[in-house]
């Protein structure tokens, strides 16, 4: 289900080809924010943010299309979208059971594993199955995934999910404790790849195993490649210095930090054509209201200093400054941009869309951009119409403010194709 297979003289495309059958796994797209995993049952009727909807009326639709809610009335009211369980969806989704790799991280690993159609990959810990869903879609149709986690309800919980998904014959999965005992034996010399999402990858907790990173160098062929994925930076030494001490070179390590940007179309308070002359007025305007300001406050402090004269200097010091503080005077001239006063866009007059793949929500877009100077809103504005009234609008990219965080580092190494002991 989470792989499209094409259908001899298929052209239509992944989704529009695939048609919704009773059973079939479908992603329910509420809003960007809000998208739930769902096993379509003809008999019953699903109960979103947005109304009721007879499933019965999903059968036949293509995946990917729009459906309406019943009202109470028999007409319509909301809509969601029911689209096509994709690995990168359904790390959206997934009930978490550990803590899980996301999209970011997924994707530098399935392209340094050089995973491709065919590949044998090893993989522990399991987890929520994650990162298991896409490397099974990167060595489909004849490849194959061993996973490994020491937690046994877990492993079943994830080998369930993947039959589920008909991911069963491209994934295998075992309950093993991979720093008690590393990989099986059977699986020597085979694996193209293996990953890594374990706390210690440089110990061994029998005498038998020197470390995993040894284990996974049985495991790996010449030229294959490892990965290990770390919390901490003190984890990647250990774990660096476990593969110096084998047969593995280039090693090296990345953060993948991952920025988002919120693409709306907005409308503009005015014509940024104008926008140069109307931030020399905004200026001029600013300059006129601070001397104002400046001169109240000089009479102010005359007034306190004389009635203060002879008091507790600290006392003095609390007194609020009508002078600018250092810095003030830069949030000044931030708020006399034109961002702040010309063009922050104005709330959308209609209806919004859905929101855009990235996750517009126009009160943050506009929130944003009245935070931002001018140059960078003019920087990010990629496309610029004029509507019949005269209006413009602009359609603006801005950074998320839920840009995300560390997560951890990935470190990968390859197996060397020669390795003579010194
Ligand atoms: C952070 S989770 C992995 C998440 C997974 N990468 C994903 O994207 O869903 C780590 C997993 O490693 C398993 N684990 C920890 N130590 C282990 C060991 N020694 N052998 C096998 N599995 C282990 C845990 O049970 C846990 O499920």
């Amino acid at each position: 289900m989470m792989l499209h297979q094409p259908s001899p003289g298929d052209t239509a495309g992944v989704t529009k080809s695939r048609t919704i059958a009773d059973g079939d796994l479908v992603i329910v797209y509420e809003r960007i924010d809000a998208m739930k995993s769902y096993f379509v049952d003809a008999q019953k009727t699903y109960h979103g943010r947005f109304g009721l909807f007879p499933v019965q009326d999903w059968i036949g639709k293509p995946f990917g299309s729009r459906v309406y809610s019943k009202g109470t009335g028999g007409g319509q009211q909301g809509w969601i979208y029911l689209l096509a369980p994709t690995p990168e969806l359904w790390t959206m989704v997934l009930r978490h059971r550990t803590q899980i790799l996301y999209a970011a991280d997924i994707s530098i690993i399935c392209m340094y594993l050089e995973l491709r159609p065919g590949c044998t990959v090893l993989e522990s810990g399991t987890g929520s199955g994650s990162l298991t869903h896409a490397l099974a879609r990167a060595i489909a149709p004849t490849g194959h995934v061993h996973t490994f986690d020491f937690h046994q309800q877990r492993a079943s919980e994830a080998e369930a999910e993947f039959n589920r998904h008909g991911l069963g014959k491209l994934v295998a999965v075992q309950h093993r404790n991979i720093e008690e005992h590393g990989f099986p034996e059977e699986l020597h010399g085979k694996a193209d790849a293996l990953f890594l999402d374990l706390p210690g990858p440089w110990k061994a907790r029998s005498l038998a195993l020197s470390s995993v990173v040894k284990s996974a160098e049985a495991c790996l062929r010449p030229d294959g490649i490892f990965c290990a994925f770390s919390p901490c930076i003190e984890q990647v030494q250990r774990t660096c210095e476990a593969l110096a001490s084998c047969s593995f070179t280039a090693p090296r390590t990345m953060e993948c930090l991952l920025r988002s940007y919120e693409v709306s179309n907005e409308k503009m308070v005015i014509d940024l054509s104008r926008a140069e002359e109307a931030t020399l007025e905004s200026r001029k305007r600013k300059r006129q209201t601070k001397e104002t300001k400046d001169s109240r406050g000089r009479a102010v402090r005359a007034k306190t200093n004389g009635a203060m004269r002879g008091r507790d200097a600290a006392q003095q010091s609390q007194t609020p400054r009508a002078d600018p503080l250092p810095g003030s005077e830069s949030k000044d001239q931030h708020m006399g941009s034109p961002a702040a006063d010309s063009v922050a866009p104005e709330a959308p007059e209609q209806a919004p869309e859905p929101a855009s793949a990235a996750g517009a929500a126009p009160a943050a877009a506009s929130a944003a951009t009245a935070e931002a100077g001018a140059p960078e809103v003019k920087a990010v504005a990629a496309a610029e119409q004029r509507s019949g009234d005269g209006k413009v609008f602009q359609v603006l990219a801005l950074p998320t403010a839920d840009a995300r965080g560390h997560t951890g580092y990935l470190t990968f190494a390859r197996r060397l194709v020669e390795f003579i002991e010194p």
